[in-house]
């Protein structure tokens, strides 16, 4: 098996069966992005203490990658700095996702740090 089609699986694993998908009771922060293209919706909640998530959920409908995305999104922002959250881009989520995304999809890929941003300016 290629390393692609290896991380392949992988984002259709975590499309079956997402990290930190739910809801938070107490949410500090939250917010609901959605892709007007396709109608794919996320909801993101944190709880921030102290300029740091202390924890993550997220809930929606969504694409293999969008899902995946936030999947990946959410497991890695725990413990982060708010700062250090804002200037994460497209390229960090890139990186998370280890597979070639076509330009097409990249705003499926990107639906989860859009939602992400826009929850923490609150
Ligand atoms: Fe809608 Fe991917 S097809 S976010």
């Amino acid at each position: 098996m290629t390393s692609h089609s290896m991380y392949k699986e992988h984002i259709l694993d975590l499309y079956k069966n997402p990290r930190n998908f739910g809801e938070l009771a107490n949410p500090t922060n939250s917010h609901h992005g959605n892709n007007p293209l396709c109608g794919d919706e996320i909801t993101i909640q944190l709880i921030i203490k102290d300029d740091k998530i202390v924890d993550v959920k997220f809930k929606g409908v969504g694409c293999a990658i969008s899902i995946a995305s936030a999947s990946l999104l959410t497991d890695h922002i725990k413990n982060m700095n708010v700062e250090t959250i804002k200037n994460l881009t497209k390229d960090d989520i890139l990186d998370l996702m280890h597979i070639p995304i076509s330009p097409i999809r990249l705003k499926c890929a990107l639906l989860s740090l859009e939602t992400l941003h826009k929850s923490i300016e609150k």
